[in-house]
């Protein structure tokens, strides 16, 4: 069947098609519905259905492949290399459970897990899942006040993690970011199970701190069978920066996850039952849930679990993973291979690369010189995949598994997957643009396919406020991004309509990184803007009003406070977020009604035209932005 023809299936045959797609994983009850749609936009999938996600992740490969590597855990960092088979996934898996068990975890509640790249954090994850529980992974770069309005909202009775992560040879401690956060917030956590991986001392405070060395020694004979839950059972929470300064928790159903990811791994990725996948992204964000941890393994695939830089000990290191453990499909994201690319070229030469089919690339746009040149330097198709938080697996890519003629377009994710129903529409009027070359808004059509979010955590309104409710009479899902098309149906992403930005494929707001900013007590106003940068896609810029001038009236007192700034951004919501410089300035751009300009001040900082300034407040406030940003 060609691609076209199959697409056209999923969306005029939805209900077939989905159901069909259905029968790559195991149900423990078959479903009576395929779609309810009766109240847009909350769309539930396989009504009546029960499953579980680990069952399908790893207890229906015993009978096959209980020897084959479930998980390869490699650290670059400890070094140190672990292979976990299927078999012995399933004994670690039960073991955490009962852990989780014993410590008053059940169907419905929640587990937090702030862990750095080790195995421990899939077995967590996995056995959160099988006991009918939600997981909700907080990216182990945040920091303690991002981590503390995470637990208040994800509310968990047990956090897992772990004394410490590592990052370029340096310890970083999670424990202390951990107690601070449990300090801060105001939800009232029972337990605390900490994997004590020996790289930095942790304070244990009993009876809430739990060891899991010990814990799991008390448990090695553990039986937890999986619990069955609807297909429409949450599986995990994971936040996600939008437009206001609090981030929303993503929730995700579970049989519509899982065949989503099943249907994925095999049209779009080319995994086979028995390969090996290696994606170089991090459990903390949308990309590691899909295709770390849950799509390889309901596939049957062994995955890669890598802590480390992509550089160290040198930009061989995951060439020579792909060799040693005969990679077939890798996924990373396009800034990993603009570092690599400035590395010595013969790294690329030095392994061999035969057992790999495709590099997949997602999280930021692919520009072209980076595509072309990887795609040359390791003789390999490179696939750009186009997908959010929010949806858990590609909107746009090209569906090789199902047609390897597809072609890629350099600067294209490419075209609509099945079930995504893709409309461009204007921004004004919200009228569908349907010729080619039209630049709007990129929206789907509900019902969202399956795998996509169910709602906002605890927040229905928000879920139709945020995403449903752009356009006037119009009840469509808003990706916000700007994207165009052209004749043959190939979409280019054109950036964010929002104030979210992209910093090295991490998804950041602007407003929490301002409200970190607006904490230190010298700052009297401040905006952050996205801008481009040539390594990282988008850097975070912060021009300041500070509350003392005469603080900022030389170059060492801007130094000084901007030093201040940085590392107020740093404990509160963690490097990743620290902006590339922080300026200062008397006044900030703003309409007469307040509004800051962010596009303008975006605009001065990437040298651009600054657009229409009609209802600029001071104008001589954008002069006094364009000299500070270009000190
Ligand atoms: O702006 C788009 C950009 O990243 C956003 C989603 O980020 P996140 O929720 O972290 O999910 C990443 C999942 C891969 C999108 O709204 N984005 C993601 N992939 C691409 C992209 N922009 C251009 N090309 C892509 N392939």
């Amino acid at each position: 069947m060609s691609y076209r023809a199959l697409y056209e299936r999923s969306i005029q045959e939805r209900d077939t098609y989905w159901a069909e797609q259905a029968a790559r994983i195991d149900w423990h009850r078959p479903f009576d519905q395929v779609c309810d749609y009766h109240q847009p936009p909350f769309a539930k999938w396989f009504v009546g259905g029960q499953t579980n996600l680990c069952h399908n992740a790893v207890d229906r490969h015993l009978a096959a492949r209980p020897d084959q590597a479930a998980l390869i855990a490699v650290s670059t960092e400890t070094n140190t290399e672990e292979i976990i088979t299927f078999a012995q996934l399933h004994v670690e898996v039960q073991r955490m459970a009962a852990i989780l068990q014993n410590l008053g975890v059940k169907k419905g509640d929640r587990v937090l897990i702030y862990m750095p790249m080790i195995a421990q954090a899939v077995i967590a994850m996995l056995a959160t899942v099988r006991l009918g529980a939600i997981h909700s992974v907080v990216f182990g770069g945040f920091a303690s006040h991002a981590l503390a309005s995470r637990i208040d909202d994800a509310r968990p009775t047990v956090i897992v993690s772990a004394d410490a992560g590592s990052r370029g040879g340096k310890v970083i401690p999670y424990k202390p970011l951990l107690d601070e956060a449990l300090r801060v917030c105001s939800h009232p956590v029972e337990h605390v199970l900490l994997v004590d991986r020996g790289l930095a001392p942790a304070e244990m405070q009993s009876p809430r701190d739990v060891d899991y060395a010990s814990a799991r020694a008390a448990v090695l004979d553990a039986q937890v069978p999986c619990e069955w839950v609807d297909a429409t059972h949450p599986s995990y929470t994971l936040y996600t920066s939008g437009t206001t300064g609090k981030p929303k928790g993503v929730q995700r159903d579970t049989g519509g996850y899982a065949v989503a990811l099943a249907s994925s791994m095999d049209q779009i990725y080319c995994g086979k039952p028995g390969e090996t996948f290696f994606c170089a992204s991090d459990i903390g964000w949308v990309v590691g849930h899909s295709y770390i941890v849950y799509g390889p393994l309901i596939t049957g695939m062994s995955t890669i679990i890598y802590e480390g830089l992509p550089i160290r000990p040198d930009a061989a290191i995951w060439w020579s993973l792909v060799e040693k453990y005969k990679v077939n499909v890798m996924f990373s994201a396009p800034t990993a291979v603009r570092v690599l690319k400035k590395q010595d070229p013969d790294c690329l030469k030095r392994h061999d690369l035969s057992s790999l089919k495709s590099l997949f690339l997602a999280g930021e746009p692919l520009d072209e010189p980076t595509a072309a040149w990887i795609g040359e330097a390791i003789g390999k198709p490179i696939v750009d995949n186009y997908w959010q938080t929010e949806t858990g697996w590609p909107i746009l890519s090209l569906a090789r598994g199902v047609d390897p003629s597809l072609k890629t377009r350099l600067g294209s994710p490419g075209i609509a997957m099945p079930g995504y129903q893709v409309k461009l529409l204007d921004d004004q009027t919200g009228e569908e643009l349907t010729g080619a070359d039209q630049k709007g808004v990129l929206t789907i059509e509900g019902p969202l396919p399956p795998g996509c979010l169910q709602t906002v955590w605890g927040d229905d309104k928000r879920f139709v406020q945020t995403y449903w409710s752009t356009f006037h009479n119009k009840l469509v899902y808003n990706t916000f991004d700007w994207g165009i098309r052209d004749k043959d149906g190939y979409y280019f992403i054109l950036g964010r309509t929002d104030d979210v930005i992209n910093v090295a494929g991490h998804r950041l707001g602007t407003r929490e990184i301002e409200e970190a900013i607006s904490s230190h007590a010298g700052v009297a106003e401040v905006a952050v803007v996205g801008v481009a940068d040539q390594l990282k896609g988008q850097v975070a810029r912060a021009f300041v009003v500070a509350r003392d001038p005469a603080r900022v009236a030389d170059a060492a007192g801007c130094a000084a406070l901007e030093a201040e700034i940085m590392q107020t951004v740093d404990s509160q919501l963690g490097a990743v977020a620290r902006p590339a410089r922080v300026q200062f300035v008397g006044v900030l751009p703003k309409t007469r009604s307040g509004k800051l300009l962010r596009r303008a001040i975006q605009a001065v900082c990437e040298g651009r035209d600054t657009g229409d300034l009609s209802t600029i407040e001071d104008p001589s406030a954008l002069q006094q932005l364009q000299a500070a940003a270009t000190t």
